[in-house]
């Protein structure tokens, strides 16, 4: 039988890309929210670091990835998209100071975790606000721009993906 063009094990899709990184997002969002006292100082301290690490250096590739190279990408799409994509945008922007505050906040738990009790009100009210705002910009993404970019032509979800990949390696 012949192999069927399509069902190849194409191992990771342009799709699978964004959605690994909204796996992080919530994984390092509920592990901010878990960051409460009763943890041992060297777990805050390595934890925080984690969580300011990725808030800081990888969540604006993803940011820059959907700003710079998938809404380009999809100018094309129908007028729900668009404003999806509109919206996604905006958002970003919203959510800057509060992404801000938490890597702030974590920083200053990675150089002395005994602040946490201090710093533990802030920390919290920042990540309610972050959990709150990221799950409606994940599911507006997930849910109407996301499947545009599936219905791509695959050469240019790979030609997306290739820039997208380019971004992490300078
Ligand atoms: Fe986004
Ligand atoms: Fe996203």
């Amino acid at each position: 039988m012949l192999v069927t063009l399509g069902t190849r094990s194409a191992p990771v899709d342009l799709v699978d890309l964004l959605l690994e990184c909204h796996h992080r997002i919530r994984r390092f969002l509920a592990l901010a929210g878990a960051l409460t006292a009763g943890w041992q100082d060297d777990e805050i301290r390595v934890t925080a670091a984690q969580i300011r690490r990725y808030f800081a250096d990888g969540l604006p590739l993803h940011v820059a990835d959907e700003d710079e190279t998938i809404a380009p990408a999809l100018a094309g799409a129908p007028p729900a998209v668009i404003e999806a994509m509109g919206q996604m945008s905006r958002e970003h922007v919203e959510m800057a100071p509060a992404i801000e505050r938490l890597i702030d906040i974590c920083a200053q738990l990675a150089a002395d975790p005994r602040q946490q009790a201090a710093l533990a009100p802030t920390l919290t009210a920042t990540v309610t606000e972050l959990t709150r705002r990221f799950e409606s910009h994940l599911a507006l993404e997930e849910q109407m721009v996301f499947p545009a970019v599936l219905a791509l032509p695959h050469s240019v979800r790979e030609e997306l993906r290739g820039a997208i990949q380019r971004r992490r390696v300078g």
